[in-house]
C-alpha cells in the first residue's frame, strides 16, 4: 500500500431504484434463495427506504420504476439495464421467473427520454454482470450473462468490455464479487474468478482492495460508491477498514432481508449515466 491515503472525490449521482413492495422469495434461482425460509416484506420495504433516503441524503438522485405484483426480484434494479451515455441496454434474463422485468424496465427507459433503448439480444442480466468503471466495462459470465452479450455490449456502447469469468456459484452476477469504487479503481474477492480473469484483473488494477472469504460471503463486494463514500454491509468489518485506508468513507447499510433474494446494496441500485 501507499505511504500516503489518496484524495477521493465524490459526484453526484443518479440511480433507478424499485420498491420491494412485492418481495417474497418462492423460487430459488441462485444459492442464497430458500422459498422454505419465511421473508418479511415490511422489513424489506424498511431497510430499501433507509438505502434510498441514504442516497438522497449524500446529493444524489433517486428514480424510481414501479414495482410489478409477481416479479418479487424486480427490487434488484441493477439487474434492469446497463445505461451509458444515455444509452440503455435492456436486460434479458436467463431464468423464466424474471424474465417479465425486462418489459417494465424497457417501457421505463422508453417514457423517460433515454436516446437509445434496445433490449439485449442474449442473456444479459444489466449491472449485475456489466459495471462501468470509467470509459471500461468488465463483463462477467459463467453463470447468467453470456460472452455474446459482452461483445453486444461493446457494440452498443463503443468502449471496450472485458470479460471476466466467474466460477463459484455463491457469486454468480459480477457485482457480487466486484465492486466499482471509483473511474479507476476497484475493489474484488479474486477466488470468485478463474484463474485467466484473475490475471486480467492484476494488470488492470494493480492497486484494487482485495477482499477476503468473511467480507465476500456477507456480500461486502455489493457496494455502491460515489468516489468516495462506498456503502456496504455492516458485517464487512475488513473491508470498511481497507477501503479507509484507500482514502473512502464506509458508510454501512443493513439490508439482510434483501439478502434473502441473494442481493444487497448494489444489487438494487442502478446508476443512470444520461
Ligand atoms: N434473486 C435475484 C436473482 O437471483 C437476485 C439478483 C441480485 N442482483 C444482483 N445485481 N446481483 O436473479
Amino acid at each position: 500500500m501507499s505511504t500516503h491515503t489518496p484524495a477521493r472525490t465524490a459526484r453526484p449521482r443518479r440511480y433507478l431504484m424499485c420498491r420491494p413492495t412485492h418481495f417474497t422469495v418462492d423460487y430459488a434461482i441462485n444459492p442464497w434463495m430458500d422459498p422454505a425460509q419465511p421473508t418479511d416484506t415490511e422489513l424489506a420495504v424498511r431497510q430499501w427506504e433507509r438505502l434510498y433516503r441514504t442516497y438522497r441524503r449524500l446529493g444524489h438522485t433517486v428514480e424510481l420504476i414501479d414495482p410489478v405484483p409477481g416479479l418479487p426480484d424486480m427490487v434488484y434494479a441493477a439487474n434492469g439495464a446497463t445505461v451509458l451515455d444515455g444509452r440503455a441496454l435492456v436486460a434479458t434474463f436467463r431464468y423464466p421467473e424474471r424474465a417479465a422485468e425486462s418489459e417494465a424496465y424497457q417501457s421505463w427507459f422508453r417514457l423517460h427520454g433515454y436516446r437509445a433503448v434496445r433490449r439485449a439480444g442474449h442473456v444479459n442480466e444489466g449491472e449485475g454482470d456489466h459495471l462501468v468503471v470509467g470509459r471500461r466495462v468488465l463483463a462477467g459470465t459463467g453463470f447468467r450473462t453470456s460472452r455474446a452479450a459482452h461483445a453486444e455490449a461493446e457494440q452498443l456502447f463503443g468502449v471496450p468490455v472485458v470479460s471476466l469469468t466467474l466460477v463459484d456459484p455463491r457469486f454468480y452476477h459480477l457485482d457480487t464479487a466486484l465492486a466499482v469504487l471509483a473511474d479507476d479503481h476497484v475493489m474484488y474477492y479474486p477466488e470468485a474468478f478463474d484463474a485467466n480473469s484473475r490475471s486480467v484483473l492484476r494488470s488492470l488494477y494493480p492497486d484494487a482492495v482485495l477482499a477476503d472469504r468473511a467480507d465476500a460471503e456477507v456480500f461486502g463486494l455489493n457496494a455502491v460508491s460515489d468516489g468516495r463514500r462506498v456503502l456496504l454491509p455492516e458485517a464487512a468489518k475488513n473491508l470498511a477498514g481497507r477501503l479507509a485506508e484507500h482514502g473512502y468513507e464506509p458508510i454501512p447499510v443493513d439490508v439482510s432481508e434483501l439478502l434473502k433474494g441473494g442481493g444487497g446494496a448494489k444489487c438494487c441500485t442502478l446508476e443512470l449515466r444520461p
